[in-house]
């Protein structure tokens, strides 16, 4: 088997939305057919920004994983485990720490930006673990060696910085332990908000990925269109409608038609709203029912982690002897 290795992450830090199905899982979805995928809930990750309170962190990552088998990962094909269960994780992103110039930290460009948001939420992210992040996701990455990331495009600066620590790894030990890894972005730009700014949970402004049909509803009905419409016969941009990002997304074979009539004001956003709606819960209908299904079967949820965490291990304790030899710590 000569396939080319994938390695992905997501934080489980809450419900799981419709932004991170688009700009990632879909894509992975995809992919687990073409590449040998490893795929991790990344939960010293969530604990980078949200450590002060984890009562719902085992939670979450119980709900991540029935989120991605319910969207179609298989569980055989890839390899599907909770970070913290491979302790190699924690181990080379201290190694990977000692050759980290703290420049190169506190030039990435989400770094402040997120300080500055979370903090208006009461997290106080001046921490060394935060500052950190990025080291272990390099940590994440390296340790499989893996040759292809699938993220949405808010992660490029943190593959960029992957990259450079290759590198600087390379050539300090003067040996080519890893791989430059590339990332492999999904077709869809960022998906919005219902607000309009990019869907974040901590924006709550997310159609969450379990939702039901009567949520998904509501959701699309709070969305704003253009403010300058008051009557259906007004004439409508869509340019800046969110509705219509959402249509140009999930209903791609009306979206032409429907631009067109909203630009004539002869369909209204209700009815717009409306058809958005029901083509979304075509496609989450499935999901939903599959998440239903899983929910009840917490064993078989766990014994798909364990499994997951024995086939990770295998690969991880090996490079890890491998690194450790090129840096002569034993
Ligand atoms: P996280 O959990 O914040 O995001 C998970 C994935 O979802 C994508 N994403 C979005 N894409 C499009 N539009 C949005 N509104 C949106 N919101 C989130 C993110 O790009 C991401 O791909 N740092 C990673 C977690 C991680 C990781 C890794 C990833 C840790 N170690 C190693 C790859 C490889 C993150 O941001 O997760």
């Amino acid at each position: 088997m000569n396939k080319e290795r994938i390695f992905s992450g997501m934080q489980p830090s809450g419900r799981f939305h419709l932004g991170n199905y688009m700009g990632a899982l879909g894509n992975w979805v995809k992919l687990q057919h073409d590449y040998e995928c490893i795929f991790s809930i990344v939960d010293l990750h969530a604990l980078t920004s949200s450590y002060a309170d984890t009562s719902q962190l085992q939670e979450n990552i119980r709900e991540m994983a029935i989120d991605w088998l319910s969207a179609g990962l298989d569980p055989e094909k890839n390899i599907i485990f909770v970070q913290s269960h491979v302790k190699e994780h924690a181990e080379l992103a201290m190694l990977l720490g000692m050759i980290t110039p703290l420049s190169w930290l506190e030039r990435v460009p989400t770094y402040k930006d997120k300080i500055q948001n979370l903090s208006t939420q009461g997290k106080d992210l001046r921490t060394y673990g935060f500052l950190g992040y990025p080291v272990l996701m390099a940590a994440d990455i390296i340790l499989y060696k893996a040759t292809r990331v699938p993220v949405g495009e808010d992660q490029s600066a943190h593959l960029e910085l992957t990259r450079e620590m290759v590198r600087r790894f390379n050539y300090i030990y003067n040996k080519e332990v890893f791989p430059e890894p590339q990332a492999v972005y999904s077709n869809a730009k960022g998906l919005p908000g219902i607000d309009g700014r990019k869907m974040s949970k901590s924006y709550d402004n997310t159609i969450p990925f379990g939702a039901s049909p009567e949520e998904v509803e509501a959701r699309i009905k709070m969305m704003i269109t253009d403010p300058q419409r008051i009557k259906k016969i007004d004439k409508g941009n869509p340019d800046i409608c969110i509705v219509y990002q959402f249509q140009k997304v999930f209903n791609t074979s009306e979206v032409e038609d429907i631009e067109r009539k909203c630009r004539a004001g002869e369909i209204g956003c209700v009815q717009c709203k409306k058809i958005l709606a029901e083509k979304m819960n075509v496609l989450l209908a499935d999901i939903h029912l599959r998440r239903e299904e899983l929910s009840r079967k917490p064993n078989y949820i766990r014994e798909v982690l364990e499994h997951g965490e024995k086939r990770a291990r295998v690969i991880a304790e090996k490079n890890m002897a491998e690194i450790k030899a090129a840096m002569n710590v034993f």
